[in-house]
């Protein structure tokens, strides 16, 4: 997903700009550029590759103004080079956009401004806001009277910020639908915009979330939102704690190094006001939830992407265990597709460390649509799924940086736990001393987290004799199968090597074809009721040549003779396990991607937040 920083004020934009780029290059990053107003002119840098480009080019060629817009592409439509980079700039010079999204209605709103003889400078469907925006211009309308006629125009869902040089003091900013943010930073006698918090932190902690169809018009000393249809909205003013130190990766060498190590701390401010353990009493305000509303649910269904969807499979076993609730687990973008038979009797649960992954965003979209009850459990504050559900859990989880989600999976798995909980007590429906009994478990959570983290020098040098390595099996079992499908996509996304996560169980049905000594097993063998089990996984798999390595429980001298390497994990409470069996294979993940020198925090073709199909 793209990032996009605008300004309005005494200060000169391009800093400002370049500076909120830095913070946002992890959601999209094949191209970079600003434009600001200099001297009544529209001046634009763009270049191809890392935002480390653009400021070449700034220091090349200096430029300075007033007001200004910035951005970085993960590119949907056309090629990422210069010509396709936003800002774009149309025929007369007069207006420039930034954008995230698509615009779906593109090549037929691009050939009837064609036929009125317009001429596209590049492959992009972003180009064709800029030509709208001219030809209402060019009726004489204002900058918010063009936009918001353009902005009606288009199709799917946008994010767009744009300035004119006719009206030097203002820049104009629209949301519709998912495809990212659009934020307001509101400064003394200055004003911000930006696709996403980390890029305004710094300079103010008023925000402003626009919702979809709604559009600002942004000056240094103020601002208006309204519909699309013209309508004033008088928006929220909110206060976001986070500081901008927090989004910035401290003594770590990556972002995704320092979310791994913060996870202590993420899990203690994700249970911290949430569980009294005096009275065993579990509280989530945000919510909504009564006692009548819980009793009424006969199951929830679960909905999330990628590591979110991991993080939703281990849910399952923890709600169904504590709450004695059933639960389905749905891929996101599967979801939408295949009917689903929901009534308001069911709650769909998405989980979404953005807010803003648009197949996720589609679902909640569908549950509303059958009357279920749509809850989200999120860590992006203000984001789309947040406000759109009718009661969320925070992650509490702090900004997650890096492309790699870590803490957020972590956090979002004891949200659920927390969630079984809190059904558990309104429903009735476990024993009060086992409630009390999980609800005691929670609070060692964070100390075996951060014991487990210890041992990063050992993970460190593990990761040296397997880093050459090109493909990899990691086996689980239970609520540890979860874990080794996260552990693989962990490691396929990080170094570029072919990593699956299957269940141990079924090896024996084909998979164990593929053994030999040229693909390391990962086995998870912590001493639970499949431990036994997972022994003879190992013994088969060693018997083939594979290298295996086993996580095994404290003090499991047994596992010693029968794996290759041994990383020990502390007993942990069952149903917490998987939170603790995560780390030494997201420490393994990094490592490994370390000792191949790849691009830790900002892998090849990905993006933080998928907000496109
Ligand atoms: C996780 O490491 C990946 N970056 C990716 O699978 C991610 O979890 C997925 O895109 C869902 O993102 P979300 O939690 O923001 O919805």
């Amino acid at each position: 997903m793209c990032g996009i920083v605008g300004y309005v004020g005494p200060g000169d934009a391009v800093p400002i700009i370049l500076g909120g780029l830095k913070r946002l290059e992890y959601r999209g990053y094949d191209s970079a550029g600003l434009a600001v107003l200099e001297n009544s002119h529209i001046e634009l840098r763009r270049g191809a590759g890392k935002l480390a480009q653009l400021e070449k080019l700034v220091l090349e060629r200096p430029l300075s103004g007033h007001v200004g817009i910035g951005h970085t592409r993960w590119a949907t439509h056309g090629q990422p080079n210069e010509r396709n980079a936003h800002p774009h700039i149309g025929m007369t010079g007069d207006v420039v956009v930034v954008h995230n999204g698509i615009v779906e209605n593109f090549l037929d709103l691009r050939a009837d401004l064609q036929s009125e003889g317009a001429e596209f400078k590049s492959d992009t469907d972003t180009e064709t806001i800029v030509h709208l925006i001219e030809r209402h211009l060019a009726q004489g309308q204002s900058l918010a009277d063009a936009a918001r006629a353009s902005f009606a125009m288009l199709k799917g869902a946008q994010a767009v910020v744009a300035f004119s040089r006719a009206e030097p003091d203002r820049l104009v900013a629209c949301r519709i639908g998912n495809a990212g943010g659009v934020v307001l930073g509101l400064g003394e006698d200055e004003m911000y915009v930006s696709s996403d918090i980390p890029a305004i932190l710094e300079h103010t902690r008023r925000l402003v979330f626009l919702e979809s169809r709604q559009m600002a018009i942004v000056t240094a000393d103020g601002y208006t939102v309204e519909t699309l249809d013209g309508e004033p909205v008088k928006p929220r003013v909110q206060v976001i704690a986070w500081d901008p130190v927090s989004a910035e990766k401290g003594e770590y060498k990556h972002f995704m190094q320092k979310e791994i190590f913060e996870q202590p701390r993420a899990l203690t401010d994700t249970i911290r006001g949430r569980v009294d353990f005096e009275r065993r009493k579990v509280r989530l305000s945000a919510l909504n939830l009564t006692e009548e509303r819980a009793c009424s649910i006969s199951k929830i269904i679960t909905v999330a992407c990628g590591t979110s969807y991991y993080a939703g499979l281990v849910g399952k076993a923890i709600i169904e265990r504590i709450a004695r609730l059933p639960v389905e687990v749905a891929i996101g973008s599967e979801f939408r597709y295949a009917d689903p038979i929901l009534d308001n009797s069911m709650a769909v649960l998405a989980i979404t460390q953005s807010g803003e992954t648009v197949d996720t965003l589609a679902a909640m979209e569908e549950a509303r649509d059958k009357q279920a009850l749509v809850w989200s459990i999120v860590n992006a504050i203000g984001s789309q799924a947040m406000r759109q559900a009718d009661g969320y859990i925070s992650m509490h989880a702090g900004p997650e940086i890096g492309v790699a989600s870590t803490k957020a999976f972590t956090t979002s798995i004891i949200d659920q736990y927390l969630l079984a909980c809190l059904l558990a007590q309104l429903r009735g429906t476990q024993e009060p001393e086992v409630l009390a009994a999980y609800i005691d478990d929670l609070a060692r959570l964070p100390d075996l987290v951060g014991s487990v983290l210890d041992h990063d020098t050992a993970y460190r040098e593990l990761a040296y004799q397997l880093y050459q390595y090109t493909n990899f099996l990691y086996l689980g079992r239970g609520s540890n199968y979860p874990i080794a499908l996260e552990g693989a996509l962990k490691l396929k996304e990080l170094s570029y090597i072919h990593a699956e996560g299957y269940p141990a169980g079924e090896m024996k049905h084909g998979p164990i074809a593929l053994l030999d000594e040229s693909m390391p097993v990962l086995a998870i063998a912590v001493r639970d009721g499949v431990y036994e089990k997972m022994l003879s996984q190992i013994e088969q798999a060693r018997a083939r040549g594979a290298i295996v390595i086993a996580l095994a429980t404290e003090g499991d001298e047994l596992i010693a003779e029968k794996a290759d390497h041994v990383l020990y994990v502390p007993p942990t409470p069952v149903l917490l396990s998987p939170v603790v069996n995560v780390l030494p294979l997201q420490l393994l993940a990094y490592h490994i991607a370390v000792w191949r020198g790849a691009d830790v925090d900002q892998p090849r073709n990905l993006a933080k937040s998928v907000t496109v199909e």
